[in-house]
């Protein structure tokens, strides 16, 4: 018992003092370069960040001539919300930086490639101050703990990554919406830091990487572009800063069936018209009206969704145009009605007795015969142009002419918007 004792009191102080002499030594080998390679990780971790030397509220090169260079990928996990309305998207994204600090390199510390660091430990090393120029709002993700990862390596690269919800402007062109391709940047830049100590650059393999399940709803994500957005400011110095760009085209499958389609069938509509009688005033004056309705009703429908911008969009072109051949197709049966009603000018071919008969019969009667009816033949042309032979006359032309025109200006149109750059 008494010897049992005796020897673990012995044992505890053998152990007290290797723990004490080994201590000492951690912190001699450490002067000794080459020799020290078996320490555990986490008293790597206990030696590089509990050293008074190492200090991260100092950035890595701030006694160097020379910036830490700050490489930034972007892994895209979805794209949610692109609104015209308030120029903005949002985002979910991994944001991943690396960089080196030199005063963490353990290559003669540990034989470990890399050491995985905990988020606890994460404000103890020295992390750039990143921000977004173009950012409205931003969220961390902390469910159900923050969602950040850092990697340590044996030569001093950080590898430093985090989940982020942003939402960011994005200044969009409107003026060939709905057929329009926007182009919405992402821009990284330091606060405090200038271009003396931070510089941002793209990684090189893959700096924009999406998720393969990367899915748009109004979209489709064309490509990217890679810009440098390096901006000098007058009182506080030049700030490094890199930029995306996420182009994207509007998907017009949408619009085609909400807009397009509808007030096509509306100005086809407004031709039918055309084939009904002179006579059919309550029928044709409805049609009229009713398809000009339908169609103002349609354009500020189409346009409830858009900020009120001061420039023309080809949705306006497009609304504009359709109320227009609607109108015109109304304006065409007021003016047949006109001429329906209009006199036939007797001088022409009738004495003014047979005046009234004429009328009432398109200007040809039984009682103009003689040499009558030459006088007739010989100005039929301008005989088209009266009476409800007129109208007629000019309804038929239309039921070619406002197709054509409507098809012409649907070429134009589309080629326009489709095909010419703004
Ligand atoms: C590691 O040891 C080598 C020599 O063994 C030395 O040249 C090098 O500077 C040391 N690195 C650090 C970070 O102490
Ligand atoms: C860190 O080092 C200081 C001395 O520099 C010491 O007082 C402190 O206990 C150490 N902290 C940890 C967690 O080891
Ligand atoms: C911290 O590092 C310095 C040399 O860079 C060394 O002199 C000192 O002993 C280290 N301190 C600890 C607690 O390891
Ligand atoms: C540091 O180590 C990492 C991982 O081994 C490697 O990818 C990187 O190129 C190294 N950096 C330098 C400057 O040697
Ligand atoms: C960005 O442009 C600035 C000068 O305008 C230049 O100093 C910097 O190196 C450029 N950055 C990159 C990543 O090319
Ligand atoms: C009008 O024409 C009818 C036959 O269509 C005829 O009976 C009548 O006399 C004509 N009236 C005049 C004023 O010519």
């Amino acid at each position: 018992m008494d010897f049992s004792r005796r020897l673990s009191c012995i044992l505890l102080i053998l152990a007290f003092t290797w723990t004490l002499v080994s201590c000492n030594i951690k912190t001699r080998k450490r002067r000794e370069k080459g020799r020290l390679t078996g320490l555990q990780r986490q008293d790597v971790l206990q030696v590089l960040l509990n050293n008074s030397s190492y200090n991260p509220r100092i950035s890595p090169d701030y006694e160097q001539d020379h910036a830490t260079i700050v490489d930034v990928q972007i892994y895209v996990l979805s794209i949610d919300t692109v609104s015209e309305q308030s120029m903005d998207y949002s985002m979910n994204i991994y944001l991943r930086q690396r960089w080196i600090d030199p005063r963490l390199q353990f290559v003669n510390l540990s034989k470990a490639l890399w050491l995985e660091i905990d988020f606890k430990l994460m404000s103890l090393i020295w992390v750039p101050d990143t921000f977004f120029r173009n950012e409205k709002k931003g969220q961390f993700h902390d469910v159900t703990v923050p969602n950040r990862l850092m990697h340590l390596y044996r030569n001093g690269t950080i590898y430093y990554s985090m989940r982020l919800s942003v939402l960011l402007s994005c200044h969009m062109k409107l003026q060939k919406y709905p057929l329009d391709i926007q182009k919405c940047p992402i821009k990284i830049a330091s606060y405090g830091y200038t271009m003396e100590n931070i510089i941002y650059r793209w990684i090189a393999h893959k700096p924009i990487d999406y998720n393969e399940e990367l899915q748009l709803s109004q979209y489709t994500l064309l490509t990217h572009t890679l810009d440098n957005c390096t901006k000098t400011y007058k009182e506080t110095g030049s700030f490094s800063c890199v930029q995306a760009n996420f182009i994207l085209a509007r998907d017009v499958g949408y619009y085609i069936i909400q807009v397009y389609v509808p007030s096509v069938l509306i100005v086809i509509l407004s031709w039918v018209s055309f084939w009904l009688d002179v006579e059919a005033i309550p029928a044709r004056i409805s049609l009229g009206v009713l398809t000009v309705l339908t169609m103002t009703t349609q354009s500020s429908g189409a346009r409830a969704s858009l900020p009120r911008v001061s420039y023309v969009k080809a949705i306006d072109v497009w609304m504009a145009a359709c109320l227009f051949f609607v109108f015109a197709s109304l304006l065409e049966f007021a003016y047949i009605n006109v001429l329906a009603r209009r006199r036939v000018p007797y001088r022409c071919f009738s004495s003014p007795d047979s005046f009234d008969n004429t009328t009432e019969n398109n200007g040809i009667t039984d009682s103009e015969k003689g040499d009558k009816p030459k006088l007739a033949r010989k100005d039929s042309k301008g005989l088209h142009l009266y009476g409800k032979q007129g109208a007629r006359y000019i309804d038929r032309i239309s039921r070619y002419l406002f197709p054509l025109a409507f098809i012409i200006f649907n070429l134009g149109y589309w080629l326009v918007y489709y095909f010419v750059d703004m």
